[in-house]
């Protein structure tokens, strides 16, 4: 049931917005069920085809000054957006319920109006005094920063016109309705045509527009897939609710690449930029304990040094336990068989943990060689010195290979008093910082503990670095 085969549907899922002809007591495509509404097409909710615009021009004629970036002023957000905002773009910024949105929203907005923009802000979900009250608090109480306490979708275009905002920013797309649509706020059909009317009016005022969405615990942006379709950029505004950490991700973006990572702390005075991350992650790093190395991972262009935490314990379960956290499960799962077969270390009737300290997620392969030795070093209660960084992915042969921007990753390493780094055979050499090159985890496994592993070589060849404290 995909939505182009559907000539005319008046029934949509809530939860992904699949679209059906027919009510549904369960969604055939998500499998939730009592979820599909029905929702009234497009052209009776005053759609229509539009009027021509503009006639076709060369592309080298069209003036690229419109695509011009107006920071937020805050760095790390500026860093995913690859500058800031775009005139007449619409980002959509999601995450769960409490994470910060509305916070991030009104300290972007209110630096864009110190810097001269003129800003409003819809809000839908709280009162005025609310909104002041957390301004006061975030210092971000300014003349050029409106707000209107409205929720319907036609009296945003009067308020745009009668205050002719450089930014217009709607906290929250799921709080706002249109009185041409059936359902209430938060319904598929009012999120989407709400969506599409905002993204006309950005495009028409040439505004850089910010939506709030609400994301359900799955991570889809509540209701509307479709939602995605019709911004320019959406970001992921995420985090550990116990953490003080704050992570902006860019999932879409128009004007620029999606893979940088804006990192902020969540403290009495707002969102704190974290330009430093490397040492946030290391920070409460205790030296000398078996299971842990430091990896230099990439996060967007950045380096970034985390802590990779194994502890391997004898099991009394029926199945021995699989847990990480920060990780992916399947690489774990995926190391533990290839240390099994290749390299003869089995974790066999042991739970398994691991982590990566500090709430961040990581996706990068580069960390298997570091996971590796976390887990050997856990299981053979032998600690790693406390200046070593692994990089490097693990194939299922056991070979180790080079990742992306290792020398970065190296120099990083180095700038933080790191001295000796386990690499593949082909890393490049950096300066400030020793390699170990490893081309299998066998060999980095034989580093690791002499006796147990296969080899002899422990560390540096001359003995001044070694690679176990
Ligand atoms: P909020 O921006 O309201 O989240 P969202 O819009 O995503 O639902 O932020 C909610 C949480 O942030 C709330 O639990 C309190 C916390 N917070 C702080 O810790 N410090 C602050 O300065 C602010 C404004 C909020
Ligand atoms: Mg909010």
């Amino acid at each position: 049931m995909t939505r182009t085969s559907v000539r005319n549907p008046v029934f949509a899922c809530e939860a992904c917005g699949a679209q059906a002809p027919r009510w549904l007591g369960r969604c055939q495509e998500c499998g939730e069920w009592n979820t599909m509404r029905e929702e009234r097409p497009l052209q009776e909710a005053g759609g229509g085809a539009p009027a021509p615009g503009a006639p076709p021009v060369p592309l080298a004629a069209v003036d690229p000054g419109a695509a011009a970036y107006r920071p937020t002023g805050l760095a790390e957000l500026d860093r995913v957006l690859g500058d800031g905002l775009v005139p007449g773009s619409v980002t959509l910024l999601g995450g769960e319920p409490g994470i910060g949105k509305s916070t991030l929203v009104l300290q972007a907005l209110a630096t864009m109006a110190e810097s001269g923009a003129r800003c409003l802000l819809v809000c839908a979900e709280e009162s005025k005094e609310q909104v002041r009250l957390r301004a006061e608090r975030l210092g971000a109480l300014h003349p050029n920063l409106l707000v209107v306490a409205d929720p319907a979708l036609e009296h945003i275009a009067t308020w745009v016109d009668e205050t002719s905002p450089d930014v217009l920013a709607i906290d929250s797309i799921q709080a706002i309705s249109s009185a041409e649509v059936s359902g209430p706020p938060g319904s598929v059909a009012q999120v989407r045509a709400c969506a599409a009317r905002l993204v006309a009016l950005a495009k028409e005022r040439t505004l850089a527009t910010l939506i709030v969405g609400h994301v359900t615990k799955d991570g889809a942006i509540a209701g509307p897939r479709a939602l995605e379709h019709v911004v320019d950029t959406v970001l992921a505004f995420e985090g550990d609710r116990h953490h003080a950490l704050r992570m902006v991700r860019a999932l879409k973006h128009r004007f620029g690449a999606t893979h940088e990572l804006g990192l902020f702390e969540m403290g009495h005075e707002g969102l704190v930029p974290v330009p430093d991350p490397s040492a946030l992650f290391l920070a409460d790093r205790r030296t000398g304990l078996s299971g842990t190395v430091v990896a230099p991972i990439l996060e967007g262009a950045r380096p970034v040094l985390v802590e990779v935490q194994a502890l391997v314990t004898r099991s009394y379960a029926e199945a021995p336990q699989r847990s990480v956290q920060g990780l992916d499960a399947k690489r774990l799962t995926m190391l533990l068989a290839v240390l099994a077969s290749r390299a003869g270390l089995s974790a066999g009737r042991c739970d398994v943990f691991a982590s990566v300290t500090g709430g961040i997620r990581v996706r990068d392969p580069g960390i298997d060689l570091a996971l590796a030795i976390a887990l050997a070093s856990a299981q053979w209660g032998v600690a790693i010195a406390h200046d070593v960084v692994a990089i490097g992915e693990i194939g299922l042969g056991g070979e180790v290979r080079q990742v992306p921007q290792t020398a970065r990753r190296l120099e990083e390493s180095g700038r933080l008093g790191y001295r000796l780094a386990v690499v593949p055979p082909s890393a490049p050499e950096v300066p400030g910082i020793a390699l170990h090159r490893v081309s299998t985890l066998e060999e980095t496994l034989a580093a690791v503990h002499p006796v147990a592993g296969t080899g002899s070589g422990q560390g540096r060849p001359d003995g001044a670095l070694t690679l176990v404290s």
